[in-house]
């Protein structure tokens, strides 16, 4: 009999990777060797982009190539922009971006699948994304697209684009360090899935729609419109111990926190704890953030569970006053980023991915005609 592994094949390393580490235990978390936490205080989002691509921070040259190429790369195609029109009404915002990114292969200029077309490739998922999803809102709110602009970054072009209305420097950054903190996260379910989808040699935007489709989930990306929905249900501070206290003894799980590998805090949610406290200052709303708060103490002091990465974003981009349901497609407008990379490596030393199977079911047995059924 096969080994068989922890549920959720908790424990088992599944691929070598160089783009990025996570120590659980520390609550760290690295994109090829650098800290996070140093990340989020000074790189932007293209400056990630080519960190988890090259596995080195570019020079002012190699970045200033990457900026163009994503402001180039950024402008949808016509077809695209009909095909996301003809979803917008009916579609939901994950549904409608997975069939966008899967629709995109077919607009792809390059049809090799050498390294540089990969990468080429890479880039354009990670620069359609975030207008993808712009577009969409923009139509399905009756308002016409509106096109990237050439001096402005992946960050302050989505808000932008979304909005018609140029974001102040601090918001854009803001975002920016959102980008930057969901890039990527070693072998999460999306990525795994996008390493999975690759390693048979299915192309770039097949294994950027197994991604998109594993994110979608409440488990997974999911959860931060699930955190958002819990903020509305709890409503002002002052109820949230009791409604969390509820739930817990209702053996429900609270959105936002738990992680299979961090059991302290995810440094990702201290910089977002810190924005969305910020962010609701600047804006007036600070109910978002409060709720927030007491939710955590709560479950601190009940479960004793750290919040995750999804938990304090639901409040910053409650403050930002975005559509609750595009929390989820704007992770993948980030991890796109991770998962192209993640996706490149694996072509790069692959082989089939394909584990075993534990059977449980019945022992064989001799057909049965189907007149003798019953
Ligand atoms: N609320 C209450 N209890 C929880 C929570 C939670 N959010 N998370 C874990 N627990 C409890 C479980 O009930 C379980 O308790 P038990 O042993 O008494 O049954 C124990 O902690 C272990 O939980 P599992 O679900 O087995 O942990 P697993 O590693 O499989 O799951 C997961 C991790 C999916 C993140 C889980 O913590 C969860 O469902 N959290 C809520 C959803 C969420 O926030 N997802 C986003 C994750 S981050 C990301 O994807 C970017």
């Amino acid at each position: 009999m096969a080994d068989t592994t922890g549920k959720g094949l908790e424990g088992v390393v599944a691929a070598q990777t160089r783009i990025s580490d996570v120590d659980g235990r520390q609550g760290r978390l690295f994109y090829a060797g650098y800290d996070i936490a140093d990340l989020a205080a000074h790189a932007t989002f293209e400056e990630t982009i080519h960190l988890l691509h090259h596995l080195e921070l570019p020079t002012a040259a190699e970045l200033s190539e990457t900026v163009a190429t994503l402001r180039a790369e950024s402008v949808l195609d016509p077809l695209l922009v009909d095909l996301i029109d003809s979803l917008a009404q009916r579609t939901e915002a994950m549904t409608t971006l997975r069939t966008a990114v899967s629709a995109a292969a077919a607009l792809d200029p390059d049809d090799d699948r050498s390294p540089e077309a990969n990468l080429r490739k890479a880039y354009r998922l990670i620069a359609r994304t975030p207008q993808i999803i712009a577009t969409y809102q923009r139509l399905r709110t009756g308002a016409d697209a509106v096109e990237p602009r050439d001096d402005l970054g992946v960050a302050a072009n989505f808000l932008y684009a979304l909005t018609g209305k140029q974001p102040d420097p601090q918001t854009a950054r803001d975002f920016d360090v959102v980008l930057v903190l969901y890039a990527d996260h070693t072998l999460n379910a999306s990525t795994f899935a996008a390493r999975v989808a690759a390693a048979t040699l299915a192309d770039m935007y097949a294994a950027a729609t197994a991604a998109v489709a594993t994110l979608q989930g409440p488990l997974h990306g999911g959860a931060i419109e699930e955190v958002r929905e819990m903020l509305e249900d709890i409503g002002t501070p002052d109820r949230a111990p009791g409604w969390v206290r509820e739930r817990l003894a209702a053996r429900q799980k609270i959105m936002g926190f738990g992680h299979r590998v961090y059991k302290t805090w995810d440094p990702r949610a201290t910089v977002l704890r810190g924005i969305a406290e910020r962010l609701g200052r600047q804006f007036g709303e600070t109910r978002w953030y409060d709720t927030s708060v007491r939710v955590q103490e709560t479950v601190m002091a009940e479960k004793h569970l750290y919040p995750n990465v999804d938990f304090y974003t639901a409040s910053v981009y409650s403050a930002l006053q975005l559509p609750p349901d595009l929390y989820t497609p704007l992770f993948a407008a980030s991890r796109m980023a991770g998962w192209t990379a993640h996706i490149r490596e694996q072509y790069a030393d692959n082989r089939l991915i394909r584990p075993d199977s534990e059977y449980i079911g019945p022992d064989p047995r001799p057909w049965q005609p189907l007149e003798s059924r019953g």
